[in-house]
């Protein structure tokens, strides 16, 4: 480790209260934003260090020497493991705390005090250039994954820093665009995966967003920075600012930005001084945000100071095993098997004794792409590739041809092509693998399509011409359309950005010394116009509208009944599982609202992992909701034959919505449907529980209608009474009752012939009032 970083505070760590206290305005000030690109500010003065802060999510990118921001410049080796795009897919919080833990200890030994993640935003539409660092497009699998990380991370005695906090789904004008969200679907949706991992992982630092929520910037939003984030959730920590974007300091400060990263030269160090003297803040403020640094770097400077030391050949079998837990088989049918016509069989794995020869095309197979560009890109201690490690499976029955080559979208070689198309006809099988050149997708920039260069599924489509046995393996950081090559192909192995050991992981996977357990963490839809968020993706003059609301993902492609490619929660195996003897019981008065057990089977012949879904659809409420709802998941493992029992939980908050009026969660009672299965699509067994619980009321107001007073649990009675006691009027004929329905009751009184008056409605008001 290097002790540099911790500077020379005690060992005792920072007095926080005696150190505030001897603090002069301008050194509180200071502390409130970065040294350098990466480190805090020291004060000498009184001993306190400087500690260093660096990406990423899949890996430690610890520049030294001058810092490039993006990634372009050398960093410290380091094992780059899964970008979230893959662990996304692992379902496997076990296995993404250990990868955190894994994380955490690379830090802890360079000496870092906070890693920059992980990132946690919703996949709101598959051309976000940066959904290979986010995990899912659902916010249950991002909460509980990212939860995970920031549990292994901070084990080692890191602190984590979740970002980009919030309703950062997009590159395009990310600096400035305003996010339109209405509160429910940012609750629901967008905040819910933050909610979780603060809550229940209690990160050590937050790092809000660029981009503006509502008109106002992340990093000057009271409402987010402190009113859920501290109020609501109970969040301890340090709000870091995204490099740059910070836009008003002291108003950001005032909202609950305690750093801004990176360094501002002084100058907005000095804005906030200035802002004090001219009574325009608080030093109260100021006193709040430095208390809060000096604890967190209380909390670091032990692991700092202690260091450690890393197993890089553990660190990299470890970035092996996830790698395979993560790639998502889509497809596998039967093909013929070679030198026997009559037997048809799915075609992975293969036998190593039995595949014959075996051409490997493509050029990702023998330059992988293994993880995205920009902030989180990090200097592998190892590299391996699909095509050496086939080889050395194979020996000379393995044959190579690059087909294509990766760089340049739109390069096409027709003398590759042919020596791929010539190599496919000679081999019993073709491993293909496809993939986005690397410049498709990055931060900083959003894709304009979804689509694999032509390039590639035109050789794909001459390659099926000559040999039938073809398996396409995947290299993507963010979905790519299937349906207009899918055909060609017998099986599809999803391998998204894989990390340094995805060669050899790919490789134990199509031959069976792995079996495959991803899920799709993402839907996977037939064409990019299909996307929810299609029509509103990513905006203009400066606004993006969420128009579709809390339908993001499989919510919308669900509610519309549309077809996809592959849904999200998909995923094959080499074996096959049973569900069986699901039971749901409601749990009346108990710490959850139900609980769901089932059985599941490992039919086939050999061991694998099952990632059981527990979905939810929720009765007809006063609010439109999703027509199933991932609510639960466990990832299990089962040898040949082997059966389970798996107990999950549903609680109160899991069938609640947010009520846009109430601003409040809300169980509304009825009917819920549970169902277990395999996908969103492939649900293998369902039960209906009642849920007993008054409808929500909410308060009536003038603009509340006729309809709205009349269902109201304590008004509604009483206007009924009265409307009966006056005899028959328009209110008592039921056509035109119902066609007054909609009318503010208020203004019903100046209408002729009313059976109540203005006087009559505040007294109905104040009645109810009373009594509910
Ligand atoms: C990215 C962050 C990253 C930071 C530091 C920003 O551009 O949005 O995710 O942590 O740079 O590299």
């Amino acid at each position: 480790m290097t002790t540099s970083d911790a500077g020379t505070a005690t060992d005792a760590g920072p007095d926080v209260p005696g150190l505030l206290a001897g603090l002069t305005l301008e050194e509180k000030a200071s502390l409130c934003s970065g040294s350098d690109f990466w480190h805090t500010q020291a004060v000498e003065r009184l001993d306190i260090p400087a500690v260093m802060m660096t990406d990423g999510p899949h890996g430690l990118r610890k520049q030294t020497g001058a810092a490039d921001h993006v990634g372009l410049g050398s960093s410290v080796p380091a094992t780059c493991f899964p970008p979230a795009v893959a662990l996304g897919s692992s379902f496997d919080a076990d296995l993404v705390e250990q990868v955190g833990r894994a994380l955490g200890a690379e830090a802890r030994a360079e000496g870092v005090a906070v890693l920059l993640g992980p990132g946690i935003n919703i996949k709101r539409s598959p051309l976000c250039g940066r959904n290979f660092e986010y995990l899912s497009e659902d916010p249950l699998v991002s909460g509980i994954l990212g939860a995970a990380l920031v549990r292994g991370i901070q084990s080692a005695g890191v602190g984590a820093c979740v970002k980009h906090y919030a309703a950062n789904n997009q590159e395009t004008d990310r600096l400035r665009v305003s996010a339109e969200v209405d509160e429910r679907t940012l609750r629901e949706i967008y905040l819910a995966g933050f909610e979780r991992v603060v809550t229940e992982a209690r990160p050590w630092t937050v790092m809000c967003s660029y981009n503006k929520v509502n008109g106002t910037y992340a990093s000057e939003h009271p409402w987010l920075l402190t009113d859920v984030l501290r109020t609501e959730w109970g969040f301890d920590g340090v709000v870091v600012s995204d490099w740059g974007a910070v836009n008003d300091r002291v108003a950001g400060l005032r909202a609950g930005l305690e750093l801004e990263m990176p360094a501002s030269g002084g100058v907005t160090d000095a804005e906030i001084v200035a802002a004090v003297r001219a009574g325009e803040l608080d030093e109260a403020v100021v006193d709040r945000a430095t208390e809060r640094l000096l604890t967190l770097l209380g909390r670091a400077l032990p692991a700092v100071r202690a260091g450690g030391a890393v197993n890089v050949a553990a660190h990299h079998t470890l970035a092996r095993d996830a790698a395979a837990d993560c790639a998502v088989l889509l497809k596998n049918e039967p093909v013929t098997v070679p030198g026997d016509a009559t037997r048809a069989v799915p075609l992975l794995p293969l036998d190593p004794a039995a595949a014959g020869t075996v051409a490997v095309i493509g050029e990702f197979a023998r330059t992988p792409r293994y993880q995205g560009a920009g902030s989180s890109q990090v200097t592998p201690t190892r590299l391996n590739d699909a095509w050496t490690a086939v080889r050395e499976t194979l020996g000379h029955r393995a044959v190579f041809a690059a087909g294509f080559g990766v760089d340049d979208e739109s390069a096409d070689d027709p003398a590759l092509h042919a020596e791929a198309v010539a190599a496919a006809r000679d081999a019993d099988t073709v491993v293909l693998f496809l993939g986005l050149p690397p410049s498709a997708e990055s931060e900083g920039y959003d894709r304009e399509h979804i689509l694999l260069p032509a390039t590639q599924t035109e050789l794909l489509a001459a390659v099926a011409e000559v040999n039938p046995r073809v398996v396409v393996v995947l290299s993507n950081g963010s979905v790519v359309q299937v349906s207009d090559w899918d055909r060609h192909a017998a099986a599809i192995l999803e391998g998204w950005l894989l990390g340094q050991a995805g060669g050899d992981a790919i490789t134990d996977l199509l031959f069976g010394r792995a079996n495959p357990s991803g899920r799709l963490a993402e839907t996977i839809p037939l064409r990019l116009e299909d996307s929810p968020a299609h029509l509103n993706f990513p905006g203009e003059c400066g606004v993006v509208r969420y128009g579709e609301g809390v339908f993001v993902g499989y919510r919308g492609y669900d509610a519309r009944r549309q077809e996809v490619s592959y849904p999200f929660g998909h995923g094959l195996s080499y074996t096959s599982f049973a569900y069986s003897d699901l039971e749901v019981t409601v749990e009346d008065g108990g710490e959850h609202l139900a609980a769901v057990s089932v059985t599941v089977t490992n039919t086939g012949d050999r061991a694998g992992k099952e990632v059981v879904q527990v979905y939810v659809s929720a009765p007809a409420a006063t609010v439109a909701r999703p027509a199933r709802e991932l609510k639960a998941f466990r990832k299990i493992a089962l040898g040949p034959g082997e059966s389970r029992r798996v107990d999950l939980a549903l609680t109160h908050r899991d069938l609640s919505y947010f009520h846009p009026q109430l601003r409040r969660w809300v169980l509304e009672g009825g009917r819920f449907t549970v169902a277990v299965g395999a996908s969103s699509r492939d649900l293998r067994a369902s039960a209906d529980i009642t849920v007993d619980v008054p409808r929500p009321v909410p308060p009536l107001t003038d603009d509340s209608t006729l309809d709205e007073w009349l269902a109201h649990p304590v008004a509604g009675s009483l206007l009924d009474d009265l409307i009966v006691a006056t005899g028959p009027s328009k209110l008592t004929d039921p056509g035109m009752r119902r066609m007054l329905g909609n009318f503010p009751l208020v203004r019903l009184t100046s209408f002729p012939n009313m059976p109540f008056s203005r006087a009559d409605v505040a007294e109905l008001r104040a009645r109810a009032g009373r009594r509910s």
